[in-house]
């Protein structure tokens, strides 16, 4: 069984969707053993509280300093002795000690095709703002190992969702996770967890 630990900072409907797909068996070979966010009270929590998954904050606030968050993130990263890291809207950078331990180890969702649309300040509505402000006719989503740059890592999966004529970024995003994202993350952990990458 491939231990699975699921890093977010809100709502979690990622989380959800991984939660489900291990349920329906969807998704095989898979426990998640945790999830850490590194918000307070947000919806994630809940859902991971609904599915009997350990959860937990640990937030940057709470720390006088940058290093002494990241050393008690990798600490608590290490508890759950995970064998994959999924982050899905996880807005915190890693920290690169934690990318070398693991190395490989560690996917990210996000919402557009890469390299369109990603590194340093795309996140959240500003992916879908930009495109929008492009005027692209395709968007998307994207699965890909997290390497020590901004959305630089190799790409494990890619989905294209069409953009429609009087999308707002809110519409968008919401096709994109429908579409692409909530279908995407549960796929890609499959595929590790039943060594088909
Ligand atoms: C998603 O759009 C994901 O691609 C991005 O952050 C968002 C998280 O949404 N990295 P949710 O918390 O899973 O609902």
């Amino acid at each position: 069984m491939l231990r699975v630990l699921v890093m977010v900072s809100g709502g979690g409907t990622n989380l959800q969707a991984i939660i489900d797909a291990v349920k329906s068996g969807e998704v095989t070979n898979t426990e998640l053993v945790g999830v850490i966010s590194n918000n307070y009270g947000v919806k994630s929590l809940d859902r991971a509280a609904l599915a009997g998954i350990p959860a937990e904050v640990c937030s940057a606030k709470d720390f006088a300093s940058r290093d002494e968050f990241n050393d008690r993130l990798l600490e608590r990263v290490d508890s759950y002795k995970p064998d994959l890291i999924v982050l899905a809207g996880f807005l915190v950078v890693i920290p690169e000690k934690m990318i070398d331990k693991y190395e490989n180890k560690i996917i990210n969702i996000h919402p557009s095709l890469i390299p369109s649309f990603c590194g340093t300040g795309y996140y959240g509505l500003k992916v879908h703002e930009a495109a929008l402000a492009r005027g692209v006719k395709v968007s998307g989503a994207t699965v890909h190992f997290v390497d020590k740059g901004t959305d630089t890592g190799p790409i494990i999966l890619q989905k294209a969702v069409e953009v429609k004529k009087g999308d707002t970024p809110e519409v968008l995003q919401r096709r994109i996770m429908e579409e692409a994202e909530w279908k995407l993350l549960p796929q890609a952990i499959d595929m590790i967890a039943n060594g088909k990458l």
